[in-house]
């Protein structure tokens, strides 16, 4: 029996082994990837992934509850950390600490995650010291985008470095365990995970990290289209596409059911 990985354990790696890192949505997939995984992340992109939304601000506690539940169920060894959707803990620390105490207790998942830097230190703060550990998440915060005017890769101007890089150590010594590093070029991410003592998890944000982070579903092979920083590990798409495509064939010309799926009555 392997012990689940915690927020300490995985804040303990830091610059150590790297960390191994996958977005789960559901226990169906949670069980494939979880043997190989140090920590499964519900994130938020599930509204966009797995619901079809246009984008990860409509995604709500009720959901985050939904799937943050399978993924526990469907894990034995990763740390489950669920995204605080957005909405649900920027008004106040004690909003925040509401919300993240429903996430956990109705998921049993071991940490939640929120995005933001130095704005979010004393809300980080205020659940780490109340029993929720919290991973932040720094750089290109997505539910930000209609502040940030879309989706642009952080530090690619040196005046910006330092803004970033006082995020990140905001959130390291509000007690976040670990931080998300999303779209920032690669010399700011080994700046930061230089300076700080908190592991980096990367996404699109280079090797210098302490660990990556994927969307499942992009490095699988099941995204129409994905940003240059993923790298697509298979082509699951396109082995959907053709099973399907053989099984719309097999009941069109009658070939499936064949004899050795069919029930017969007892002989004799
Ligand atoms: O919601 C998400 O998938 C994330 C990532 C860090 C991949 O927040
Ligand atoms: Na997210």
């Amino acid at each position: 029996i392997t012990k689940r990985q915690s927020a300490p354990s995985i804040r303990a790696r830091k610059g150590g082994e790297k960390i191994v890192a996958l977005t789960s949505y559901s226990a169906g997939t949670a069980r494939l990837v979880d043997p190989f995984c140090d920590l499964l992340l519900v994130g938020d992109s599930l509204a966009m992934v797995e619901h079809g939304l246009g984008s990860t601000l409509s995604a709500t506690l009720e959901m985050m509850i939904l799937h943050g539940a399978s993924v526990v169920r469907g894990s034995a060894r990763s740390l489950v950390v669920v995204d605080l959707p957005f909405g649900s803990y920027e008004a106040s620390p004690e909003t925040a600490f509401r919300h993240a105490a429903r996430l956990m207790a109705e998921t049993g998942c071991g940490a939640v995650k929120l995005e933001g830097g130095a704005h979010m230190a004393e809300t980080i703060r205020f659940l780490t010291t109340r029993g929720i550990p919290v991973m932040a998440h720094v750089g290109l915060t997505p539910q930000a985008v209609n502040t940030f005017g879309g989706f642009k890769t952080q530090g690619r101007e040196r005046e910006q470095w330092a803004a970033i890089e006082a995020d990140a150590a905001a959130v390291a010594e509000a007690g976040a365990f670990a931080v998300v590093l999303e779209g920032v070029v690669e010399p700011l991410a080994a700046k930061i995970t230089q300076n700080l003592d908190i592991p980096t998890i990367g996404i699109g944000a280079s090797a210098e990290c302490d660990g990556q982070i994927l969307v499942l579903e992009d490095m699988l092979g099941l995204s129409p289209r994905v940003p240059r920083f993923v790298h697509r590990f298979g082509a699951i798409g396109e082995a959907v596409t053709a099973a399907v495509e053989a099984y719309a064939e097999a009941v069109r010309t009658k070939a499936f059911p064949g004899e050795a799926n069919v029930y017969q009555p007892k002989a004799g």
